[in-house]
């Protein structure tokens, strides 16, 4: 049987690892969508576009050719050629990506490239919108969502762990500004779709949230 697992939710509720784990542990294909929208902002930053400029964002991403590969296990995205992996995790970029995301033909050619990879494999994606758009028929879809101010915390320890500073009110500020903008979006907003099982990971580890997961996984016969 093919399957598809969707998970969405707003950023720093842990879907990515999550995700890349539960693909682990069902044997398929992990893909990372927002790496994707993140290419397409860094590729705007590079251009020197303003983000909110909708006529040159759209121009530039008819030219920015984003693929994704696998090598070792680990999603690569790259950008024209280059693999812009280690390049697209900064708060600048991060910011951008929410703004940059919002204009339809952006959307239209991630959601294309996103579709053909869950038609040649199984997969667990993330996202905003892939279980609202990118695979409405998922078998199994997830909301994962947890608190604006654990969200922040994981953030921060996140960045911390790299050596970075970071400043707890600041990360907070910036991902409420970022839930408002991809939750408010004319273009396929960050909602829960109906069927989607809702998943406040504010109180639970990764290792329960992905038992959760896994078990919904098993309930529709993909393990
Ligand atoms: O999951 P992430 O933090 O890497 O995503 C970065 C931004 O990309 C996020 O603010 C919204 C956007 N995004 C989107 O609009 N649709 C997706 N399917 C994935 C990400």
């Amino acid at each position: 049987m093919s399957y598809s697992i969707a998970i969405d939710g707003p950023a720093g509720a842990g879907k990515s690892t999550v995700a890349r784990e539960a693909a682990r542990r069902l044997g398929c294909v992990y893909v990372d969508t927002g790496a994707m929208y993140r290419a397409m902002a860094l590729y705007t930053l590079r251009c020197g576009i303003d983000a909110e400029d909708g006529a040159a964002v759209c121009a530039k991403c008819r030219e920015a050719d984003i693929e994704i590969r696998y090598e070792n296990g680990e999603q690569v995205v790259y950008l024209n050629g280059e693999n812009v992996n280690g390049l697209i995790r900064t708060e600048a970029v991060g910011n951008r990506t929410s703004r940059v995301a919002v204009y339809p033909d952006v959307r239209r050619k991630m959601v294309e490239l996103q579709q053909k990879i869950a038609r040649n494999s199984d997969v667990v994606m993330d996202g905003r919108d892939i279980g609202t758009c990118v695979l409405p028929d998922a078998t199994v879809k997830i909301y994962l969502t947890a608190s604006s101010a654990v969200r922040a915390k994981r953030r921060c320890e996140e960045l911390r762990q790299k050596g970075e500073d970071c400043d707890l009110a600041s990360i907070e500020a910036d991902i409420i500004q970022r839930d408002r903008q991809d939750m408010t979006r004319e273009v396929s907003p960050l909602v829960r779709a109906a069927d989607a099982v809702l998943v406040d990971s504010s109180d639970m580890d990764i290792e329960q949230v992905t038992e959760a997961v896994i078990a919904l996984c098993r309930q529709k016969g993909c393990l």
